[in-house]
């Protein structure tokens, strides 16, 4: 007997709620996915105000959880079980999607499971493209997170190969999107400023890409201040920025570290198949220089389509549904949100 599994998500400043069906066969069809975003409330400040996003969270969990039964034709009471983002992500945040997971199981008394948002991010991908092969590898490129995971099993096993040592690669589209004038989230203005743009107009520095470097590390800050200074230096000389430019050149050097070490880690480790997500997966010329250098590598590339990579409910019901299908213990009632929660 299939099961319907419900996903919550409020790390961040999305409130999502996903509805999937989890299949005897073990694959999970996606039912609804409703996402309110509390995005232009930040976009003046230029980055997520955890005050801000606990409110409208609190203000969206219930229209966004009826808008999802809506949508798929469901009630409450056909769920089966509850899965809803334990962490990584701001405290206030997760508290309310943590606290409204609890009451919903409480009242309809099914299995509640805490689960990890960065794990979703990975596993949002078998809604589109059906199980994933395992091991394989994943790129997860957003805003908060930036970092190379090996996977085992989506359920259970996934294992941090690399990181970010500074900035996240999301969080640097929007550093360089203020310098240059314009709107938050930076990710959008600035991929499609660069289509008109020459990326090898200016040559940006590709960070930690030195001999002595983390191999499976990754480095943005010395991108973002170098953009910077370059803005600044011919904002001082009079000159007029090319805008185009500067964004095809820094989107060429994030999308070249990014692809790189990948497809080098795919490599070195016998890995066939790399998924993209997150945010910053949405971006076109990450998408298509990974295309590019996977077809040349013999790697099976696998990027969801935007609307998933971005934060939503369907990533967590999706987790939600292969944690289920793995017999995973669930989550005692007086379990926590944990902002730091490792994947
Ligand atoms: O996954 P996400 O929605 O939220 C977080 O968990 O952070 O990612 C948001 C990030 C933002 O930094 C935004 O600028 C970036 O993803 N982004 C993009 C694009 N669309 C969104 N970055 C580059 N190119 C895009 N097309
Ligand atoms: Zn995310």
């Amino acid at each position: 007997m299939s099961r319907i599994i419900m996903g919550i998500e409020s790390s961040c400043d999305e409130t999502g709620v996903g509805l999937v069906r989890l299949h005897d066969d073990g694959t999970v069809e996606l039912l609804a996915d409703e996402v309110a975003s509390s995005v232009e409330q930040h976009a003046r400040f230029g980055g997520v105000v955890p005050e801000v996003a606990s409110r409208a969270h609190l203000e969206a969990m219930v229209p966004t959880t009826e808008r999802a039964f809506a949508t798929a034709g469901l009630s409450l009471s056909d769920v089966d079980a509850i899965a809803v983002t334990a962490g990584p992500g701001l405290a206030g945040a997760l508290l309310v999607g943590v606290s409204a997971a609890k009451a919903y199981a409480t009242a309809l008394d099914v299995p509640l499971y805490g689960v990890n948002h960065l794990a979703g991010h990975i596993a949002v991908d078998t809604l589109q493209h059906g199980p994933l092969p395992t091991p394989c590898l994943a790129l997860l490129v957003s805003g908060g997170h930036t970092q190379l995971l090996r996977v085992d099993d989506i359920a259970s096993e996934i294992t941090e190969l690399g990181s970010t040592v500074d900035d996240a690669a999301g969080e640097a589209y929007d550093k360089v999107a203020r310098v240059l004038g314009l709107p938050y989230p930076g990710g959008p203005p600035i991929d499609k400023a660069a289509k008109n743009g020459d990326p090898a107009a200016i040559a940006f520095p590709r960070g930690m890409t030195g001999p002595r470097d983390a191999k499976n590390d990754f480095s943005f800050s010395g991108l973002k201040t170098s953009v910077a200074r370059w803005v600044e230096g011919a904002g001082r000389r009079g000159e007029e920025i090319p805008v185009d430019d500067v964004a095809a050149s820094f989107q060429e050097a994030v999308a070249d570290v990014l692809t790189m070490k990948a497809v080098r880690a795919a490599k070195e480790l016998g890995i066939g198949t790399i998924v993209i997500s997150g945010g910053v997966a949405a971006n076109s010329r990450l998408s298509s220089l990974a295309a590019e250098r996977c077809a040349a590598a013999g790697i099976e590339l696998r990027v969801p389509r935007p609307r998933l990579c971005t934060d939503n409910g369907a990533m967590i019901a999706a987790l939600g549904a292969h944690v289920v299908a793995a017999k995973r213990p669930t989550a005692p009632l007086d379990f926590s949100a944990d902002p730091a929660l490792p994947v």
